[in-house]
């Protein structure tokens, strides 16, 4: 067996918080928390409008930039979407793809998903694809079948090779906001079902290779006995990513 070393990834989801300004002063004030942080990829989801002054004042850091969403055409009239390649102009390396909000409250399929995760790839955009299961599939016993179709419909038609970049986050929509998170125990044995498929559609390079975030309720507190599992391989962080003493503590969490 090859050993193969994932760099953990701690990703912030601003969500639908942080006006510009605000935006500014949290990575003025983040950047030096996290100057001395290393082992570790650091990537902050601001919203559209902030996104172009984000990548400019993390510039020279170790610190990524991400949207929270895009759309899959590069251009067209589609009133109040955003192209792959408009983030990545605006200074954005990485993309969330298929957050629950989106799915829950926007009405995005695993065909969107998988739309926009091409879009990503074809600009250069690493996606961070996320999937999870609701209560009532997990209490019904649904949550491996919904994982399995989630990650099957995400990466219709990839490639290994394409696939390469790609950031999985497992976030059980239970957990999202909820004060509620998953045991370190629930969320290794979601990720090994993520990695097994993944393993049977791309190969075992891929999946080797692949992180899976886990995300959900995840603090200062939580965050090292997350990390201590070999398959959670980092975490998207919502709510405690918009305080940025809180997110450093997450991103310093070995210490
Ligand atoms: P939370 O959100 O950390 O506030 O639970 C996580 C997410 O939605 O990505």
């Amino acid at each position: 067996m090859v050993s193969v070393t994932r760099i953990p990834v701690l990703a912030g989801n601003w969500k639908m918080f942080k006006t510009l300004p605000e935006t500014v002063a949290y990575l003025q004030e983040f950047k030096i928390l996290v100057q001395y942080a290393e082992g570790c990829e650091i990537v902050i989801a601001a919203p559209f409008p902030a996104l172009a002054a984000a990548a400019d004042t993390v510039r020279g850091s170790r610190i990524r930039i991400a949207a929270q969403s895009l759309h899959w055409e590069t251009e067209g009239a589609f009133t109040g979407e955003v192209s792959a390649a408009m983030l990545a102009s605006a200074g954005c390396s990485d993309v969330i793809i298929g957050h629950s909000e989106r799915r829950q409250l926007f009405g995005e399929t695993d065909e969107t998903v998988n739309r926009r995760l091409l879009a990503a790839l074809a600009a250069g955009l690493r996606p961070i694809v996320c999937v999870g299961e609701t209560l009532d599939q997990r209490e019904a016993n649904e949550t491996k079948d919904v994982l399995l179709s989630q990650i099957d419909g995400a990466f219709a038609s990839l490639t290994s090779d394409s696939a390469s970049p790609i950031i999985v986050a497992y976030e059980p929509v239970w957990a999202i906001g909820t004060g509620r998170t998953a045991t370190p125990e629930i969320a290794e044995e979601a990720h090994r079902i993520l990695r097994g498929r993944i393993r049977e559609i791309l190969g075992a390079v891929t999946a080797d290779n692949v992180r899976i975030l886990y995300g959900g309720s995840v603090k200062p507190a939580n965050i090292q006995s997350l990390m201590s599992k070999p398959e959670i391989d980092g975490a998207l962080v919502g709510g405690a990513s918009l305080d940025p003493v809180s997110m450093a503590a997450i991103i310093h969490y070995q210490s």
